[in-house]
């Protein structure tokens, strides 16, 4: 099938749910070719239906991100298929919870294998047809935690800053070329990553000198639940990114998220540092 050369080729990682779910519907909606990716192809059966119910297409690949061998066999397959990608949504990612003791370096690993080098491995992928074409987009969704780092959420925090710093660093290598590089960060929006967190193995070992802690912020974290927002918010930030001429880099969405980033910046740091406490694990 033909690209869309109109409005373009977006290629979405973690299109099975949550935000990627929302973005292919919202991009398809406005007249995108999508393709959507999932490591089990099944999981992308409701967002096919949804579009089609909607009179629209959302293509869906089935691609495990975190394989070299997967990525260099499926994503020529899809640009014979549909042509240049114009952008790329490096959007898969979960959160590995637990006190920093508690992390076994494998788990860390495997959160540094999808939260940051996937989203390098995918770039790569798409990357010598945008630069042909001297054109595309690149978007990076990190979080929030990005910016700042909660207790209890260093692993996914540290993926996130990672990723912020690599993409700060393409920003300006790509400029010259057309490419244009931004991250999107999310405070807090429905979906299913809290129930697709992973718990470090060790993170409620009693053994721990957390576990008072780490029950308070349990209990705490439910309340904050409610602030949670539609993803479609997200979806919108990265339609207003994609289709501008000239992008920004960074985009918080929410006003938590506005909020925590301006306090990170500009509160004394102790002060700072004493409310995320208090309104995380205290
Ligand atoms: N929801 C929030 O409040 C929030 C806030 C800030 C940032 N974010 C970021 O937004 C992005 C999307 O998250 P979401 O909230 O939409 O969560 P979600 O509903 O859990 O969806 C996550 C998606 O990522 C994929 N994924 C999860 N773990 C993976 C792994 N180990 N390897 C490959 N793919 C994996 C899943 O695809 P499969 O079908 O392959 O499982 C799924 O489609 C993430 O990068 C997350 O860090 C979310």
């Amino acid at each position: 099938m033909a690209a869309n050369h109109k409005t373009g080729t977006v290629l979405i990682t973690g299109a099975s749910s949550g935000i990627g779910r929302a973005t292919c519907l919202y991009l398809a909606q406005r007249g995108y070719t999508v393709i959507g990716t999932s490591r089990v192809a099944g999981r992308l059966d409701g967002v096919r239906e949804d579009a089609r119910k909607g009179g629209v297409e959302v293509h869906g690949v089935e691609l495990d991100i975190n394989s070299d061998s997967e990525v260099e066999r499926v994503i020529p397959e899809v640009i014979s298929e549909h042509g240049v990608i114009d952008a790329l949504v490096n959007n898969a990612g979960y959160g590995l919870w637990g006190p920093v003791e508690s992390l076994s370096i494998d788990e860390l690993r495997a959160q540094f294998e999808t939260n940051l080098f996937a989203a390098v491995r995918m770039t790569k992928a798409v990357l010598p047809g945008m630069l042909e074409q001297r054109r595309g987009k690149i978007v990076n969704v990190s979080s929030v935690l990005g910016r700042l780092a909660t207790p209890f959420n260093g692993a996914y925090a540290s993926s996130k800053f990672a990723l912020e710093g690599l993409s700060e660093s393409m920003r300006t290598e790509l400029w010259p070329f057309g490419v244009q590089v931004s991250v999107v960060e999310p405070g807090l929006f429905e979906t299913d990553f809290q129930a697709n967190q992973v718990k470090a193995e060790r993170s409620q070992d009693p053994a721990l000198a957390y576990i008072e802690y780490v029950q308070r912020y349990n209990s705490r974290h439910g309340q904050y639940e409610k602030f949670s927002s539609d993803p479609v918010k997200v979806s919108k930030v990265i339609h207003k990114i994609i289709r501008s001429k000239r992008s920004g880099f960074r985009y918080p969405v929410s006003i938590e998220a506005r909020a925590g980033i301006l306090g990170a910046r500009f509160l004394p740091e102790r002060l700072f540092r004493w409310l995320v406490s208090r309104a995380t694990m205290r």
